[in-house]
């Protein structure tokens, strides 16, 4: 017997091929509330998985750096929210989507640090951007393996200038643990693509 699938099943249910960390609970409840489709859960707990892997490999890369890695997984977690109000932005190009997922979470009693990423997901090149907002712009890319040489390079200064290595030697190591990271790029293209845009 095939059950349909939900919000929450989607958002928390064990998965293989890939296997994707389980949202957060209180976001996948956010999520049902608000009626999110299911290619957007599917989306967020790709980008929400990869934020954490990047966590997990930033925190012994480079110690010295001050990171509020909740704060990095609330945000990929959440940061497409507003496509939940605009699906036409689910499968074709627009920014509706962030202020409005800005302002749902507000509206939800989301504190403005942590309603924020929605909005500032995009604009990762504005001037004295936080590294949280960099990082959770850095999953949003190479969850699908797309590499983005100026996001790239931002996240390298934060690293060499944190920890006091040369930028060279961050760009490298940066550079190898997200090549790695892209290998499962088409299978999570592939688990999201399988999850319905209307519904
Ligand atoms: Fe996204």
């Amino acid at each position: 017997m095939t059950t349909t699938p939900t919000v929450l099943s989607t958002a928390l249910d064990p998965t293989s091929d890939p296997a994707l960390r389980p949202l957060p609970s209180q976001v996948a409840s956010l999520l049902d509330e608000v009626g999110a489709p299911l290619r957007l859960v599917a989306h967020l707990r790709a980008v929400h998985d990869v934020a954490a892997r990047l966590m997990d490999w930033l925190g012994p890369h480079c110690p010295a750096l001050t990171v509020d890695r909740e704060a990095v997984l609330f945000g990929a977690a959440t940061h497409d929210i507003g496509k939940t109000l605009h699906p036409e932005e689910l499968s074709g190009p627009g920014s509706r989507h962030e202020e409005a997922g800005r302002a749902l979470l507000l509206a939800r009693g989301v504190g403005p640090a942590s309603a924020r990423f929605a909005g500032t997901h995009a604009s990762w090149d504005a001037p004295d951007t936080a590294v949280e907002d960099l990082l959770v712009s850095l999953a949003d890319k190479v969850w699908k393996n797309k590499r983005v040489a100026d996001l790239e390079d931002l996240v390298v200064a934060e690293l060499s200038r944190a920890g006091g290595r040369p930028v060279w030697q961050e760009f490298l190591d940066l550079d190898a643990f997200l090549t790695d990271l892209g290998e499962e790029a088409p299978l999570r293209l592939a688990w999201q693509s399988a999850h319905p845009v209307h519904g």
